[in-house]
């Protein structure tokens, strides 16, 4: 099969209403806590995206079985048997290390492939490491796969993360959440994704308390969970603010997103407020920029602007007057996308881990590459403001994470075209 294309004319002026689909690095994690049970679950609102389905395939290989249809998932975990978890396709999802987790407390060993870097940057796992040897687990390498094993009984633990690493958060949340004693972990992430994990976690009888400002996460170990109803996954986030800057970068009228829970973007309301979106009860109005003096971003750890929207902030500073500035300082090397931006005559200049953009500046349209899931976006945000053509390759990475895309820009009004169907993807 050739690889696929997606092209988008530009400009475009774009209006309507979009709806997010469910989160993405929230369903991930919560697929990952399936082999803890012995029972049914219910998910509803599960974004249908190639990270899903590669998460489903693993799922299979274990005896859970599954069906879907229309974004509910239904899981049946009576059949769960061991296996080692180290298909190619599993090393290349990140998430899929928190198997590692379900697997330790259910079967007390697990075999998997060390995740690589990625375009966004080295990736270790030297915190889930350390945190789960605190849990009385033992890795060992052998080449690019560990094997996992307790070696000693731990009940009572405290842990404190040397940074608040999301997976390892989560990692040893799903690690604690069943068998015996206490756990305390300390300087955990705090992001959306792993309060709603513990909410999942809580109405399934796990005993979790969850201190966001003090960045703490408290566990008495159960003996067995079980769900109790249907989980219904909230909108993602970062798709929000895509279609809220699609709003402020070609929204020539009322751009209306839905389905975002709004305490998920708490953190970034007050900056989209103060360039005119409104946060409204039951949905984001977003219209177009103009003349909008440029803007300053530092991505960090939540509550900070999260790292995952910073390459789409790119597009928008480069309509901006003046000098704009990105900082990461959750990924310090996340600007590969930069130099695919480039093509299609975004300039930018690097300093370390700050990229500075001054606008505004005019873009037309080029070939490019989606080296990773965001920058894919962000070059699909720059598609639609520059002038004629712009092909995207490795469109892959945006099936990863945005479910309907094309269907979604084009009832914006977008002219936007794959030369593929989709159902080859799954
Ligand atoms: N880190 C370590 N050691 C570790 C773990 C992380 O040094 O053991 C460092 C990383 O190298 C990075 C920083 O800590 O510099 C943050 O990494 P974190 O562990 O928080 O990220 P993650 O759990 O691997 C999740 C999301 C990412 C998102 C980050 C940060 C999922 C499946 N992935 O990754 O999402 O960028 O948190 O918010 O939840 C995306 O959706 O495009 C994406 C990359």
């Amino acid at each position: 099969m050739a690889e696929e294309t997606l092209s988008i004319d530009g400009p475009a002026f774009l209006k309507g209403e979009v709806t997010v689909g469910g989160s993405k690095n929230l369903a991930l994690p919560l697929l990952a806590t399936a082999p803890l049970f012995s029972s049914k679950l219910v998910f509803r609102n599960v974004p249908n995206i190639l990270d899903v389905h590669i998460m489903l395939r693993a799922l299979s290989s274990m005896g859970i079985d599954f069906s879907w249809g229309g974004n509910k998932l239904e899981l049946d975990c009576s059949k769960l048997r061991y296996v080692d978890l180290i298909s190619p396709a599993l090393s290349e999802l990140r998430a899929s290390f928190l198997f590692v987790a379900s697997f330790l407390s259910r079967f007390g060993n697990a075999v998997i492939k060390k995740p690589g870097g990625d375009q966004i940057g080295e990736r270790p796992v030297d915190i889930h490491l350390e945190g789960l040897k605190s849990l009385g687990y033992e890795a060992n390498f052998e080449g690019d796969v560990i094997r996992f094993k307790r070696v000693r009984q731990v009940n009572d633990a405290e842990f404190i993360l040397k940074y608040p690493s999301v997976g390892a958060t989560e990692q040893l949340i799903i690690a604690s959440v069943t068998g015996s004693g206490s756990k305390v972990f300390r300087n955990i992430a705090t992001e959306p994704e792993v309060k709603h994990l513990i909410s999942w976690l809580s109405s399934c009888g796990g005993k979790i308390k969850f201190y966001p400002e003090q960045r703490v996460v408290e566990i008495e170990s159960v003996s067995s969970l079980s769900a109790q109803q249907a989980f219904f996954i909230p909108g993602d986030r970062i798709e929000g603010i895509t279609w809220i800057l699609t709003g402020l970068l070609c929204g020539n009228n009322e751009i209306w997103v839905k389905g975002v829970h709004h305490e998920d973007l708490n953190n970034v309301s007050g900056l989209f407020e103060s360039l005119g979106v409104q946060f409204q009860e039951d949905k984001i109005i977003s219209k177009r920029l103009n003349d909008f003096k440029n803007l300053n971003i530092i991505a960090e750890p939540y509550p900070g602007f999260p790292t995952d929207a910073q390459p789409l902030m790119a597009v928008l500073l480069s309509q901006g007057l003046g000098v704009g500035k990105i900082k990461d300082k959750v990924f310090p090397k996340r600007f590969a996308y930069l130099s695919e931006l480039s093509k299609l005559g975004l300039k930018f200049e690097l300093r370390e881990d700050t990229a500075i953009i001054v606008g505004p500046q005019k873009l037309k349209g080029n070939e490019v590459l989606a080296r990773d899931i965001r920058a894919g976006i962000a070059l699909v945000l720059a598609g639609l403001i520059a002038s004629g053509t712009t092909s995207i390759k490795q469109v892959n990475h945006l099936r990863r994470g945005y479910e309907l895309l094309e269907v979604k820009l084009l009832s914006l009004g977008a002219k936007i075209l794959s030369d593929q169907s989709l159902e080859y993807v799954f």
